[in-house]
């Protein structure tokens, strides 16, 4: 069976996760120490944000040496020993890959910059002009000695790794099939088995849809490239598994990759569904006040579905290093059932570390390595409600990050004690998703009710339906509502869910799991 089938992930973000040596910032022997935490929440994956030898510009995204980490997290043998422990307790780890661009700090890039031309000297994109524009795409001139622009990928820190460009119609373009963007293809390759050999379960694949450069509108360029990339890697490593950051599975995952992201973009599906970021008075599909209806997240979910239904998977996240954790859009009873419906939809589901204890967004704190409005989401894991949260046994004032004043209700021991908490709520229903067939990762799914204008809605997933209230109000579903001839049994709820011959009254705020026939 592959191992994603029954997957469940957990994101860490390295540093601010578990301190075992006392300097402030999370490390490797911290996560291990906490494998049992993860484990008995119910999660068998981990997704760990980059881990690698940087000058941290953007927490690490910024990779200055790919086959070393960075050594505020351990040695490269400690990272080893954490494949290890996490294996022993059935866990497997995604590390995160971050093949479109490095840190400028690369010895790569050090070396393409150089006056002379040297070794690397057409690994990343330059322009063979200083002064101008290097077409349509961002470049940063009279940063080195050698007559060009870079191109960048992401920050000015992060030259673009050249990959080529489908359509050359200038001088200093490389062609997708040149042997200098192989050479690149061929490096990225090389980078993957080496952590493969280590001991690492695959990737989480950082803006996986930016290698070609320029013209490559339908990506079909890129997916070239990942296929010969992903091929040569399965090859010998056949039971990796690759997830792209992309939230194009009809591009992704003919490409290669296992599984896609749905990501957060202000006004899409995933946006309306839980934040709403765009609008000034954020009203999300799940917020119980909101007009909104499924609609808004569905219109843009399934088509994507649709089209990967078979081969593939179409992820969702409750939150990620990236977005405003959803704790500052829904109230703990509203992210309940959020959280039931993302681990009881299709996809591998992933769980964004201290979301399960409903950690808050600290919206107010400076930016921190590049994070900007995101640095908020990515504070100290809160273990428990002592002086340091349990995190690190450091002086606060040295911390990462520093951690929530607030921790009473949103620290995991309590969170752990409380019968119908957040963290008991979600942990109940990762176990539920594992002991149903129909629940796991396949292509069973039918909205069975998703009617305009109406908040509640229901879809099927083999001989389960699942009817979701996010309104304040109470409502009725009757069995022609849902298209079903049996009389629903109930098997799990959240808040009151009744049935009553036949029809189903769900309460304010409410989640069923019913067996049906
Ligand atoms: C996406 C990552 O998730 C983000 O954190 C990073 O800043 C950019 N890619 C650039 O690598
Ligand atoms: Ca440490």
């Amino acid at each position: 069976m592959d191992w994603l089938k029954d997957a469940c992930f957990y994101e860490i973000y390295p540093q601010s996760f578990k301190d075992s040596n006392g300097d402030g910032i999370g490390d490797f022997n911290g996560i291990i120490e906490k494998l049992d935490y993860i484990k008995e929440l119910g999660c068998n994956g981990i997704w760990m944000n980059p881990c690698f030898d940087s000058p941290f510009k953007d927490a690490g995204y910024d990779v200055r040496n790919y086959k070393l980490v960075a050594e505020r997290y351990g040695t490269n043998d400690d990272l080893k020993r954490l494949f290890e422990e996490a294996h022993k307790r059935g866990i497997k780890i995604l590390l995160d890959l971050v093949p479109g661009h490095t840190s400028d700090e690369h010895e790569w890039f050090k070396d393409s910059k150089k006056a002379e031309p040297g070794e690397f000297k057409d690994r990343y994109i330059w322009t063979d002009f200083w002064y101008g524009e290097a077409r349509n795409l961002r470049g940063i001139a009279g940063m080195a000695d050698r007559n060009g622009i870079y191109v960048v990928n992401f920050f000015a820190s992060q030259p673009a790794l050249n990959y080529g460009f489908l359509n050359k119609t200038e001088k200093w373009q490389s062609s997708v099939d040149s042997p200098e963007a192989i050479a690149t293809a061929d490096a990225m390759c090389d980078v993957m088995k080496f952590w493969l050999s280590m001991g690492a379960d695959g990737f989480r694949v950082d803006m996986a849809d930016s290698l070609v450069k320029f013209d490559d509108d339908d990506k079909s360029a890129t997916c070239k490239v990942w296929k010969r990339i992903i091929a040569e890697v399965k090859k010998e490593y056949p039971e990796a598994r690759l997830v792209s950051e992309w939230n194009r599975p009809r591009q992704s995952l003919p490409a290669g990759f296992d599984m896609d992201f749905m990501l957060n973009w202000t006004g899409n599906g995933y946006d309306l569904l839980l934040r709403d970021t765009g609008s000034e008075k954020p009203s999300p599909i799940f917020k119980k006040d909101s007009k909104r209806d499924i609609n808004d997240f569905l219109n843009d979910y399934l088509p994507q579905y649709e089209d990967t239904r078979e081969s593939g998977r179409y992820c969702l996240i409750t939150g990620n290093h990236d977005t405003d954790r959803v704790s500052y859009y829904l109230d703990e009873d509203e992210r309940k059932i959020a959280f039931a419906f993302l681990l009881t939809m299709p996809g591998a589901p992933f769980i964004y570390y201290g979301d399960e204890i409903g950690m808050r967004y600290m919206k107010e704190l400076p930016s921190k390595e590049g994070g900007y409005t995101r640095t908020g989401s990515r504070t100290p894991m809160q273990w428990d409600d002592s002086e340091g949260a349990g995190f690190s046994t450091a002086n606060k004032d040295s911390f990462y990050l520093p951690i929530d004043a607030d921790l009473k209700g949103k620290n995991a021991k309590e969170q752990m004690a409380k019968e119908g908490s957040l963290y008991n709520t979600v942990k109940e229903v990762i176990a539920l998703r594992k002991s149903n067939e129909a629940l796991l990762d396949n292509g069973n799914l039918d909205f069975v009710l998703r009617q305009p204008g109406r908040r509640e809605f229901a879809f099927k997933r083999g001989d389960l339906l699942i009817v979701v209230n996010p309104s304040e109000k109470a409502c009725k579903v009757d069995s022609s509502d849902v298209k079903i001839s049996s009389l629903p049994e109930k098997k799990y709820s959240i808040g009151d869910v009744k049935t009553d011959k036949g029809v189903i009254e769900m309460g304010p705020v409410s989640f069923g799991v019913f067996v049906i026939s």
